[in-house]
């Protein structure tokens, strides 16, 4: 339960002064009743909130797609370098995390959110979340590579990767590849590729389960994930 000056803050009608004000029009309707007190006690997962004719949509949690940029951490906070979270101007940034890490250098989808249970179901070796990256390779990639990747490889952990799928784009003195892992060890991808003599040159993660990373945000940008976003996403694992 929830009072009801707070509940239209959170769904974003405004500040605490500018909701009262709203209640004291006679804007607000519960369930189909006008409501004017601001410490009416409502429940936030099931009463029928509507400001001005406008439904409101509670979300306990926040979930921000960024596209992120090289040169930034995957972290919360860090004493001299920037990290993704500097980036985000949201009003619950401070409760945000990102779902997993990409190294420093690398670009692309990067979930940010506060709900630690689908972070830990994505994350989850057991849950085998497809994760796809697209690579800059420098030297020549071949079918011998993709062999070596669906059969697993060893980069120096107890066990040999699980079978990776690699699609060659372009080959020659650099080349470009899509790899698809479905875990997330420390510098997976650089590794596996160093384990069959090749060095990537730039890597981006397009998309991770169901989440596909969205072209149109410029490297540093993030938006929202629509309802439709994240109820594949929660299906999917
Ligand atoms: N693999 C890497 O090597 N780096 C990343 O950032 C992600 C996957």
């Amino acid at each position: 339960m929830m009072r009801l000056d707070k509940y239209l803050c959170e769904t974003g009608f405004g500040t605490r002064s500018q909701v009262k004000a709203l209640l004291k029009k006679g804007l607000v309707q519960v369930d189909g009743e006008t409501a004017k007190r601001p410490e009416l006690k409502i429940d936030e997962h099931r009463s029928q909130v509507t400001c001005a004719g406008m439904r409101a949509v509670y979300q306990e949690h926040v979930y921000l797609m960024m596209n992120k940029p090289q040169g930034v951490l995957s972290a919360t906070e860090d004493r001299r370098q920037k990290t993704v979270l500097d980036l985000v101007e949201e009003k619950a940034a401070d409760r945000l995390f990102p779902v997993g890490r990409l190294d420093k250098d690398t670009e692309g989808l990067l979930l940010l959110t506060d709900d630690g249970e689908l972070a830990h179901a994505l994350l989850s070796p057991k849950k085998h979340v497809d994760k796809v990256y697209e690579a800059e390779i420098q030297g020549q990639v071949g079918q011998e590579h993709v062999r070596r990747f669906a059969e697993g490889l060893d980069i120096g952990e107890k066990r040999p990767t699980l079978p990776a799928k690699l699609e060659i784009l372009s080959s020659g003195e650099t080349s470009r590849v899509r790899v698809t892992i479905r875990e997330g060890k420390f510098h997976q991808i650089k590794r596996m590729f160093q384990a069959v003599g090749c060095q990537v040159t730039a890597l981006r993660r397009l998309s991770m389960g169901s989440l596909c990373l969205d072209e149109g945000l410029e490297p540093g940008a993030y938006r929202a994930l629509s309802p439709e976003e994240l109820e594949r996403l929660k299906e999917h694992i």
